[in-house]
């Protein structure tokens, strides 16, 4: 049989980081009131890193891109497949993946984007497993890369304080022995309204809100349980049990919604990967971003069984287990 594997991971963070004390500081200005202890409190977010004016989602994913290439001993024109998770795309179009790819030099190779918010990764994931198994393609270079900080309202205390910028990448290959196991995807669009940009641009003119808008206790009662749910479904699926997960990579949003899966998963803390604290929610970023941090710090290694968990607007979810 034909499966797919990760052969390398890379990310890539802008260089400006924000403190929870400076992004206080910053929105003090503006007559905005928070506190480091409410925002760590409430979230376990300490830091995040914006990228700046002018730089686009394609600029964060070229690096990351670069460095999981690097990482798998790939070179970019053995590539024959890429695919960008994101929300903050460069531009309506054409997609960011087509961006990066000229940015990597290379051409040829199919490109698009996929679209499903904070779950884009596992849903540009089990995409790309699908065409490698099929045949479809060989080499895939599958990233998540978001500039939240360009939708972000810093009027709304309730959700700038939540996000960060970044982008994390893998490349995954045919193989012929399983590298994932298993995957499932999920929407339900009768939630877009608790977490959406609802603006768009119509005849030259940004027709409604153009920026980030969250019910911020809907969003968390749904996920953590479609988080369940959805882990438990994959396991199935891959005929593994709770106790096979070495790593568990949930999109890094919030560190209860974090810790509250884990426990109904009955897995001990230590097998919980978290960067929320250093990243923020980066969306579609914030799987691959956790999963470079863990493989280049020598936690996650070679053989070690890892779950992957998205959850977000749309709303959207679903799960990834994979061999690493
Ligand atoms: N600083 C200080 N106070 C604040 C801030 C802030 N940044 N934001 C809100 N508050 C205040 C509110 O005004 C409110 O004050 P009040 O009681 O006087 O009215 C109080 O804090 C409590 O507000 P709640 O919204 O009830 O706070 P809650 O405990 O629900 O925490 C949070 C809010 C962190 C957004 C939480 O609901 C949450 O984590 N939700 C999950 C959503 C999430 O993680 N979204 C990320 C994107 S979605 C995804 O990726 C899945």
């Amino acid at each position: 049989s034909r499966y797919s594997r990760i052969l390398g991971t890379g990310s890539f963070l802008p260089p400006n980081r924000l403190s929870n004390a400076d992004l206080v500081a910053q929105l003090a200005k503006d007559g905005i009131e928070t506190s480091d202890e409410w925002i760590v409190e409430r979230t376990g977010i300490r830091a995040r890193h914006f990228a700046g004016t002018g730089v686009t989602a394609s600029d964060l994913a070229l690096p990351a891109a670069q460095a999981a290439l690097a990482a798998a001993g790939v070179a970019a024109g053995e590539i024959d497949l890429i695919i960008v998770a994101t929300s903050t795309p460069d531009m309506i179009f054409p997609s960011t993946a087509c961006l990066l790819q000229a940015k990597l030099g290379v051409a040829g190779a199919a490109a698009f984007d996929v679209q499903a918010v904070c779950s884009g990764f596992v849903y540009a994931l089990t995409v790309a497993d699908s065409m490698i198994r099929t045949g479809a393609a060989s080499k895939a270079l599958v990233i998540g890369a978001e500039v939240f900080s360009r939708i972000l309202d810093f009027k709304d205390r309730t959700t700038c304080v939540l996000f960060g910028d970044g982008a994390g990448a893998v490349v995954l290959g045919a193989s012929d022995i399983p590298g994932i196991l298993a995957s499932e995807l999920h929407a339900d669009g009768s939630h877009a309204g608790i977490l959406c940009v609802p603006g768009t641009v119509v005849g030259g003119q940004v027709l409604g809100d153009p920026l980030l808008k969250m019910d911020g206790q809907a969003v968390f009662k749904l996920a953590v349980g479609v988080l369940e749910k959805v882990a438990r479904g994959v396991l199935e699926k891959a005929g593994r049990v709770e106790a096979d997960i070495d790593w568990l990579i949930p999109h890094q949003a919030n560190i209860r919604i974090m810790h509250s899966t884990t426990k109904k998963l009955k897995l001990p803390l230590d097998k919980l990967i978290v960067t929320v604290d250093q990243h923020g929610n980066t969306s579609a970023a914030s799987i691959p971003l956790a999963l470079d941090a863990a493989v280049r710090s020598g936690k996650i290694k070679t053989g070690d069984t890892v779950m992957l968990e998205g959850v977000g607007g749309g709303f959207t979810w679903g799960a990834v287990l994979l061999d690493f």
